[in-house]
């Protein structure tokens, strides 16, 4: 009998470490990958839904599946993520794709083993909005040295203009023993850098029994485990990053000095539309706790531009927010409408003219940002870890979050080593290792 599975993943890194799962449970029973989508025995489609753009390229996969499978009728299709998860959207995509074997709610994942072997014709349709924690599924990790590890699951914030609460469900945190666990067992099977997921990682710990759970004492058991490795965890939710959590980071060896901390806007008046619970001057005050408290903290956040009625005045708050904070790495996005959100019905949606020209004018100015702080870096020693071999050079991540690349032989994948920068080039880092 053949055997093999292709997994087409879409969306945030919570989704890529959901397909390790995905793998996992298909190799236990019995497939193997490969790289040839059209002779696949099973294709999963991981599907995300945060933008319209995510769920139109799903779309126009499952047409280019449809014609495959006209030509391998025994093909297995099958649909999970968060875009099944959505109000009505399984059905619609039954109806639309017929030749879907089945479509996987969130919260049903688990299921998968048993469909492998479902013989029915028609669409299976699993999705339950009941959610709890899953310890038991079996992961085929692919992200070289780096270990995906959830800490927490959903998010408990609907932010006005985010579908992530309706087809995540509601913060569940994973028991710490349950967490250090898997870290040992990471660290004993060689991964060096370990990446702790939650949609809001600070809150991590709120809705477990034991009172002194929380994200900082979470840092400070992992960091205290045996081994030369590190630690990084995103994202962070500004409104509830606290300055336990950056003395965590300061008193570690362990913990990278990166934080991914959205900020979304700088216009109070748009933020309160968008329910973040914080306003600029509170972003900048956590900011500015950062770079004090770790002189060479690594920043990124997230910024979306045409939220409904923002006006150019908004727009200019955004600008300067984005310049005073001084992000390493901007990850930039034009509001799209989510339907069942309460930003999808607000009056002074924006013409689409205008957000791109003003996704233009902010990526221009981060471009500038980032260049300065890259050229601020050449002549700077950072400690290294080796993470990738390509084209006879290594490209590594420095414990502030920033990628070089350096002359290197294959054998120091997985290790650390002080690299000195020698050249910025359009933001990108070059160095060259320092031997003592
Ligand atoms: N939990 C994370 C974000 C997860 S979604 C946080 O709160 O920071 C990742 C990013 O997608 C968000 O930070 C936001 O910038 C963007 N995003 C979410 N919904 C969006 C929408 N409807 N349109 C455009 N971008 C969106
Ligand atoms: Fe979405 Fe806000 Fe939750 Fe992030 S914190 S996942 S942006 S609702
Ligand atoms: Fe991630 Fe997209 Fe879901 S960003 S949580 S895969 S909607």
């Amino acid at each position: 009998m053949s055997n093999s599975y292709k997994i087409i993943t879409y969306g945030c890194q919570m989704n890529v470490h959901e397909s390790e799962k995905i793998a996992g449970m298909l190799e236990n029973e019995g497939f193997t990958p490969t790289e040839d989508t059209d002779n696949a025995d099973v294709v999963v489609l991981n599907t995300c839904c945060v933008r319209e753009s995510a769920e139109t390229r799903v779309l126009g996969n499952l047409g280019i599946l449809k014609k495959a499978k006209e030509r391998k009728p025994d093909m297995k299709i099958i649909v999970c993520g968060c875009m099944t998860q959505a109000d009505g959207a399984a059905e619609k995509l039954k109806k639309r794709c017929p030749f879907i074997n089945a479509i996987l709610g969130t919260h049903n994942l688990y299921k998968l083993p048993e469909l492998l072997h479902d013989k029915a014709k028609k669409t299976r349709v699993e999705i339950t909005q009941e959610h709890g924690i899953n310890e038991n599924i079996p992961i085929v990790r692919t992200s070289g040295i780096n270990a995906w590890v959830n800490i927490m699951y959903g998010c408990n914030n609907f932010c006005s203009y985010c579908i992530v609460p309706y087809v995540r469900g509601r913060e569940r945190s994973r028991e710490k023993n349950n967490i250090i666990s898997d870290v040992k067992r990471l660290i004993a099977d060689g991964y060096k850098q370990i990446t702790l997921l939650g949609q809001n990682v600070n809150s991590y710990g709120n809705d477990l029994q034991e009172k002194n759970e929380n994200f900082p004492s979470l840092l400070r058991d992992l960091s205290g485990l045996e081994g030369k490795f590190r630690i990084k965890f995103m994202t962070s939710h500004p409104k509830d990053i606290k300055t336990e959590t950056v003395d965590a980071i300061k008193e570690s060896d362990k913990l990278s000095h990166f934080v991914h901390m959205p900020a979304q806007s700088g216009s109070d008046r748009i933020l309160h539309l968008m329910n973040r619970k914080y306003t600029a001057a509170e972003y900048m005050a956590k900011i500015d706790m950062l770079k004090n408290k770790l002189s060479d903290v690594g920043l990124s956040g997230d910024i979306m531009v045409g939220f409904p009625t923002e006006t150019e005045e908004d727009f200019a708050d955004t600008l300067k927010l984005v310049s005073s904070t001084e992000y390493n790495n901007l990850y930039t996005f034009i509001y799209s409408r989510r339907s069942g959100t309460p930003a999808a019905s607000m009056d002074g949606q924006v013409p689409i003219t205008d957000k791109k020209r003003r996704i233009r004018e902010l990526i221009e100015t981060q471009f500038s940002i980032g260049n300065r702080l890259a050229e601020k870096c050449v002549g700077n020693t950072y400690e290294t870890l080796c993470a990738e071999y390509k084209n006879g050079k290594i490209i590594g991540e420095t414990n502030c979050g920033k990628a070089v690349t350096f002359a290197g032989d294959a054998n120091l994948i997985g290790q650390f080593v002080n690299v000195r920068i020698t050249e910025n080039k359009n933001s990108k880092l070059y160095g060259a290792i320092k031997n003592e």
